[in-house]
């Protein structure tokens, strides 16, 4: 049977702003290993494919010129993505593991070294989510004095980067170990290589100082939603993460693009997985979800929106009074492709802005509904492909992420659309990717 593949996006508190505010929401800190574990294990038994862990490498501070909004109103800070997705390895045994790392900031032979690590701890259990990152303050973190690189050079740039770590990967070819005790030869020195990468970002001369991941390469995902990143992704990724399209005849497009894309790269259409993301909201009646979701909405302040915005955008928010109306800001951001059309709508419904923070809001939380009518959308999508799966956050939890994996995976089993049993034990398997061949040869010196 052929299944969609589900990703849980992981958070203990919760992934909608006012998550953290749910009557139902933990009380407890972002880091509290108990519940990362309960929730890691509980998404491996519903047969998930991966647990997915966002990251970034800072405080969002772009509103207002202070962190202030954003440590009052929203879950503030990131659990570091390789400690966190080490963890979680080691206390399931099947599920995948995937982590978001920032093309523009970090260093390939570093990324390398920890990914190829835990794919051989793991047995082949890795991911990594590869982002180009969007913010002056994120910059400044690596360089006190410094601004984002543009946007173009920014793709330029994780382009090398993904290269520059794949041939790091394949500096060992995969029978280079030899434990021959006898001939005293641990490993086969003709079967390790130099990379000696040269680009315009990076010179590497390896080779990296671990072994080839049992997957090869672990899986590579990108997450965004412009030009340059579906060319980038259409060249390199095995999975994208992207955002809902405006309708399913819209999201039909995309992915029929999207697709095309890749065939002109010259693979095969399912080499790339497309997920989308999504928060449902599910109550065992109609009238019990739509209560959930009025609850999350009257704890929302448009303070946690526009933080998050100002953020993402590299726009401060602050600048505008919350009963003005939404100005149309398109040609002062980078991003377009992403932001134009919940701008354009604000601007063409006359919304102020305290109206878009709701609208938005609640347009991020649109399935509603009883686990049966969730089961139905998210098949339909799967099967007029518009998405070969999901992202899935639970909005606020454990609550919203025992629906999903109690109430949810069940109706998509019925429906045939996801699987009850692991094929394999790889991520790789999971998504039913090849295992790439080791391009070495190419790089011997
Ligand atoms: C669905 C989705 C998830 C994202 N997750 C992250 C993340 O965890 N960390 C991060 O720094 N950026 C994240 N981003 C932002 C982008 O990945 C990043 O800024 C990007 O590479 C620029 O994308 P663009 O192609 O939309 O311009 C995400 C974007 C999308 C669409």
């Amino acid at each position: 049977m052929s299944s969609m593949h589900l990703a849980l996006f992981s958070s203990i508190l919760g992934t909608s702003y006012a998550g953290w505010r749910h009557p139902e929401t933990l009380a407890t800190s972002d880091y509290d290993w108990k519940w990362h574990k309960e929730l890691a294990q509980r998404a491996e038994q519903a047969k998930f494919d991966l647990i997915f862990i966002a990251d970034k490498l800072m405080i969002e501070d772009t509103l207002e010129n202070t962190f202030n909004s954003n440590t009052t109103s929203r879950v503030t800070g990131w659990p570091d993505a390789i400690t966190l997705m080490s963890s979680l390895a080691a206390v399931t045994e099947k599920i995948g593991v995937a982590g978001t790392f920032s093309s523009t900031f970090l260093q390939p032979y570093v990324v390398a070294r920890m990914l190829a690590t835990l794919d051989n701890l793991s047995g082949g259990r890795v991911g990594w989510n590869i982002v180009t990152s969007s913010n002056d303050r994120e910059a400044q973190n690596f360089d006190s004095k410094a601004t984002l690189l543009h946007h173009d050079k920014r793709y330029e740039k994780a382009g090398e980067f993904i290269e520059a770590i794949k041939a790091l990967w394949d500096t060992w070819e995969d029978d280079a170990i030899l434990i021959d005790k006898a001939a005293g030869s641990f490993a086969d020195k003709s079967k390790i290589h130099y990379a000696n990468f040269e680009g315009e970002f990076f010179n590497i001369k390896g080779p990296l100082n671990v072994p080839r991941p049992v997957q090869g390469h672990p899986v590579t995902i990108q997450a965004g939603g412009s030009g340059n990143f579906v060319n980038l992704a259409a060249r390199t990724a095995d999975a994208v993460f992207t955002t809902e399209r405006s309708s399913l005849e819209a999201g039909k497009e995309y992915y029929a693009q999207f697709k095309s894309k890749v065939i002109s790269n010259g693979r095969h259409p399912d080499e790339l997985k497309i997920l989308q993301g999504l928060t449902p909201i599910i109550g065992r009646t109609e009238k019990e979800a739509k209560e959930k979701f009025e609850t999350l909405l009257e704890l929302q302040t448009p303070q946690m929106t526009f933080s998050h915005l100002s953020s993402t955008m590299n726009y401060d928010w602050s600048q505008h009074d919350l009963d003005d109306l939404v100005p149309n800001i398109l040609d002062q951001i980078e991003r377009r492709e992403r932001f134009t059309p919940m701008i354009q709508h604000a601007v063409d419904e006359k919304l102020t802005l305290r109206q878009f923070a709701r609208w938005f809001t609640s347009s991020g939380l649109k399935l509603v509904g009883t686990p049966s009518y969730v089961a139905d959308h998210m098949a339909k999508v799967y099967k007029e492909k518009v998405a070969d799966g999901f992202i899935i956050g639970a909005a606020y939890s454990p609550g919203g992420a025992y629906d999903i994996f109690d109430s949810l995976v069940p109706e998509l089993q019925a429906r045939g659309v996801f699987r009850t049993e692991y094929d394999g034990t790889t991520l790789r398997d999971h998504f039913g990717l090849k295992r790439p061949a080791n391009a070495a040869h190419k790089v011997l010196t």
